[in-house]
């Protein structure tokens, strides 16, 4: 089976690299030059400490890279059996690439996108092919985090949802199946959490430190939501806040004004050096 990946950043990298691990051939697809070059870097560095750890041999570690072709152009991916897009997160961008997908490959390619919370119904439905538009949503970092959620489109077909269960069963993933709403499952039920985390720290209820260890002491949470969403970034939660709200137009959703003024100052968490915490 071929895989296409477009976009090779934080997530495309990632994808590409369990991909190529599991023996698939595959073409890593970015606009950006650097980009690719920087992906090639990353997953090199990753599958070495993967073999490593495993104790595998590192021969067969330089062999996952050499299945993988980094190209800036989007024909490799005619004869993909499915591509995976995982380029940014706006629609209008996204359907442009699945329009220009749509006409250069083949009848059987199916198309599925990374996106954290756009509709899989709409980037179908600006296809000619919206039986073969499916969601595989990965989590950062990929080759850690065990789960896709997997998003059928109203017109997704039986068909195409389980080659892509298949190929998630077949990567050593687990998959879980949701029908297209926003924000999907897990972080539907993640963000409005963090959110109230914000708001308890808004209120002056309890201090950073007290809440994240009221979570991770009495829920038995890995990690606390504040530091959490430093992880994330104050920005990215923000947007994906937003969308949350705008979408299902439901109060319950409403943004922490205190999150709103963290990303306003700059205080986007590790990746500027300081949002709930200082890094
Ligand atoms: P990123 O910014 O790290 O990488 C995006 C890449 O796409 C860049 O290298 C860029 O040059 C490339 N690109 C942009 N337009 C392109 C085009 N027209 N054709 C080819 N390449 C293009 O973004 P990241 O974080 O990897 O996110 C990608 C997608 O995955 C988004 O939809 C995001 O919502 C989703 N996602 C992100 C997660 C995260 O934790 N970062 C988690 C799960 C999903």
């Amino acid at each position: 089976m071929k895989i296409g990946v477009i976009g090779s950043g934080t997530m495309g990298n990632g994808i590409a690299q369990v991909m190529a691990d599991a023996g698939y051939d595959v073409v890593l697809c970015d606009v950006n030059k650097e980009a690719l070059e920087r992906a090639a870097k990353t997953i090199n560095t990753n599958v070495g400490r993967l073999y490593k750890k495993q104790g595998k041999e590192l021969a067969e570690a330089t062999k996952v890279l050499a299945r993988i072709e980094f190209t800036t152009e989007l024909s490799p991916l005619k004869d993909a059996d499915v591509v995976i897009e995982a380029i940014i997160e706006k629609m209008d961008v996204k359907k442009k690439v699945f329009q220009e997908l749509d006409g250069l490959c083949e009848g059987k390619t199916i198309f599925a996108s990374n996106t954290s919370g756009l509709s899989i119904t709409e980037l179908g439905a600006s296809t000619d092919r919206a039986d073969r538009v499916v969601g595989m949503h990965f989590f950062n970092p990929v080759p850690v985090m065990k789960l896709v959620e997997v998003i059928r489109g109203s017109d997704t077909s039986d068909d195409t949802y389980e080659v892509i269960i298949e190929l998630v069963r077949s990567i050593g993933k687990e998959s879980i199946s949701i029908v297209d709403a926003p924000l999907f499952v897990v972080n539907r039920i993640l963000v409005p959490f963090i959110n109230e985390a914000i708001f308890v720290l808004g209120e002056g209820i309890a201090s950073v430190e007290d809440i994240d260890k009221g979570m991770m002491l009495g829920a038995n949470h890995p990690i606390g939501p504040l530091a959490l969403a430093d992880m994330v970034g104050l920005d990215t939660l923000l947007f994906v806040a937003e969308t949350l709200l705008e979408e299902t137009g439901d109060s319950k959703y409403r943004v922490p004004p205190l999150l709103r003024k963290h990303v306003r100052a700059g205080h986007l968490g590790r990746k500027s050096g300081r949002g709930f915490y200082q890094y």
